[in-house]
């Protein structure tokens, strides 16, 4: 596979064998996330089409079906019905279904099994971040998506944030030359923890929900030409669960990577699920990256708009929104539109994965899905340093509620690959294969 491959397909409008062919999409899950950025996208189709492909919704398997009944009583007569599942079987049933790729968007813990199931099925698998909690998972995944020639993905939108496109190229270009250090922020609101996610919340923690996009910014940014070195983690709890439990308020996460010139570089990532409700933001994010020669400051949430209205900001609509994620918008032509990146990553898949199915012979398909699997911003098994850490960290903040602290994680020493050092000089190697 090489980069032409994929650059001659980029500014090409899709080209495919079947007109208005309908790609069959399913999903697992059915909250937040797919509110947001899934369901724009199908409600788009009346209007518009990926390419000549129709991307319809055809089935959801969800834990209580409650969401889903809800959103397909709101769909009006025309609209195109998809069916509806939930229990234990759910999964099952869904995948009875005639399908062409189903996206999981279960609670972070719930994933692996799901996806699993869903290439064993023969369908494309695209999973909302954080794509699972261990390596040993991830190489599951992976062998199972080579073994049964389909993509297996991760949505990581704020790679698709025109601000970090921007940093990747200054990067990339030599402008900002040979990151030394950087600090990421993502605070979520109270709400998150007390309601949304109150069925899932309980020993789980912010880092492994959201930390993932920086680290993923981080390692697809300023690598791959360098190397994961260690992790390092605290936390604080007693709000969300108590104070002696394993649920966490908010993780403080420490990344180091060195350089082909041996020099190291230190990101601190920090994030919480207990920020104000009123807070004038949805989510309070924000990086900053230290060059050699120069700085990248950069302010997800005040991105120069600052609205109030008279008793409905900062509550009912947020006084320093972020549109670029998410945003109805009026088009100029008068169409009614949801749009961002948070929605174009989630689109993107939809079109990588009919690719691979229609866009060509046959005969060309492996081609295809080489070329689609090449593509080291979403394909699982580009995302080895990101798991590398989510596994690094939980397992820091379990030795924590056991009364460890001060625990580090090296990756690819030369007892293993993911090796746990406790201050008391014990280890456990968590990961023997090369991270
Ligand atoms: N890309 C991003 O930036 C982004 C942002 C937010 C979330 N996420 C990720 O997306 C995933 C879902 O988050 P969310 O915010 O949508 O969560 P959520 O609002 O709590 O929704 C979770 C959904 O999963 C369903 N569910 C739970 N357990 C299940 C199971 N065992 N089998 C099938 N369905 C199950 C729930 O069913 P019921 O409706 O019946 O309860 C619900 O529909 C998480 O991994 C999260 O980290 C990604």
């Amino acid at each position: 596979m090489t980069s032409d491959d994929l650059l001659a397909w980029y500014p090409k409008p899709m080209n495919f064998t079947s007109p208005a062919l309908r790609y069959r999409v399913g999903l697992v899950g059915f909250g937040m996330i797919v509110e947001e950025t899934y369901l724009p996208i199908f409600a788009s189709q009346r209007h518009s089409k990926l390419g000549n492909v129709v991307v319809t919704l055809e089935a959801v398997a969800s834990r209580t079906g409650a969401r889903f009944a809800k959103y397909a009583a709101s769909l009006d007569a025309i609209a195109h019905r998809p069916a509806g599942f939930h229990g234990d079987r759910a999964l099952d049933r869904l995948l009875e279904t005639d399908l062409h790729a189903v996206a999981v968007a279960t609670p972070d813990d719930r994933h692996f099994e799901a996806a699993l199931a869903v290439i064993r099925s023969g369908r494309h698998v695209l999973i909302e971040k954080p794509s699972v909690l261990s390596l040993d998972q991830l190489d599951q995944l992976c062998t199972a998506a080579d073994e049964h020639q389909v993509l297996a993905k991760v949505v990581y939108h704020k790679l698709f944030d025109p601000d970090h496109k921007r940093l990747r190229t200054l990067v990339s270009d030599g402008v900002l030359s040979h990151v030394n250090s950087g600090y990421c922020t993502l605070l979520e609101p109270r709400s998150i923890s007390a309601d949304q996610f109150s069925e899932w919340i309980t020993g789980r923690n912010p880092a492994t929900y959201v930390a993932v996009h920086y680290h993923k910014l981080i390692d697809f940014t300023f690598g791959p030409r360098w190397k994961l070195t260690r992790i390092m983690a605290e936390g604080q709890r007693g709000v969300v669960g108590p104070v002696d439990g394993n649920t966490w308020d908010a993780v403080m996460v420490r990344i180091v990577y060195t350089h082909p010139d041996h020099r190291e570089a230190t990101f601190d990532i920090h994030t919480n699920w207990v920020n104000p409700n009123n807070f004038p933001g949805y989510v309070e994010q924000e990086v900053q990256f230290r060059f050699d020669n120069g700085l990248w400051l950069g302010h997800q949430r005040k991105r120069g708009v600052e609205v109030t209205v008279e008793g409905r900001t900062p509550e009912e609509f947020k006084t320093t929104p972020n549109h670029h994620y998410n945003a109805e918008v009026i088009e100029p032509w008068g169409e009614r539109t949801r749009r961002g990146y948070g929605i174009e990553a989630v689109r993107r898949f939809f079109e990588e994965a009919a690719h691979v199915d229609f866009g060509g012979p046959p005969e060309d398909r492996p081609h295809r899905l080489a070329t689609m699997r090449s593509c080291a911003y979403n394909d699982l098994a580009a995302d080895r340093n990101v798991v590398a850490i989510v596994q690094a960290v939980e397992a820091i903040l379990t030795e924590r509620t056991r009364g460890q602290c001060g625990t580090c994680v090296e990756v690819n020493s030369a007892l293993g690959g993911l090796v746990l050092r406790r201050l008391d000089g014990s280890i456990d190697v968590m990961y023997p294969g090369t991270v």
